[in-house]
């Protein structure tokens, strides 16, 4: 079965326990009801998230998040068909930002802006294999 996925990158505003809290529990429920599974990985500089499911459905949420003022610049890297779920299994993953992906010093260089989509979703592979493998 054909899903759409999306990644795109931001900078978290007023990052803490509670706020990640809160858009993970509201970001759950509402992608259990759109059919949506994916991962956010975080940290105080930066939020990846990966999200596949129904293209509308994708289209929609990116489109609502782009709006949410817990985060600024938000940028797609990716916005294409998949063969597959690589997060089937999580309605949001949530992964407290690895060794991975780009360390804060690569952040604060530009890498964001440099980004490759083969870059970022190499992140959220090696990501899924982990989750998946556990
Ligand atoms: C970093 C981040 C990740 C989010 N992830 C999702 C998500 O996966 N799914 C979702 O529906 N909303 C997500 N949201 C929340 C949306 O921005 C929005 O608040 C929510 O969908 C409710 O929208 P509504 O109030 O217009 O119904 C996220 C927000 C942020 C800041």
């Amino acid at each position: 079965m054909t899903v759409f996925r999306a990644i795109y990158t931001s900078t978290p505003f007023g990052f803490d326990e509670n706020t990640l809290n809160g858009i993970l529990v509201q970001a759950r429920r509402a992608n259990e009801r759109d059919g949506i599974t994916g991962a956010l990985i975080c940290r105080a500089d930066i939020y990846l998230q990966w999200l596949e499911g129904p293209e509308v459905k994708v289209r929609e949420t990116i489109a609502r998040i782009k709006h949410d003022d817990r985060h600024l610049e938000v940028q797609v890297h990716v916005a294409e068909p998949a063969d597959e779920r690589m997060f089937g299994d999580w309605a949001m993953l949530h992964d407290p930002a690895q060794t991975w992906i780009w360390s804060q010093a690569e952040i604060a260089g530009g890498a964001v802006d440099r980004a490759t989509s083969q870059e970022v979703t190499d992140f959220f592979l090696r990501l899924a294999d982990n989750a998946n493998a556990g």
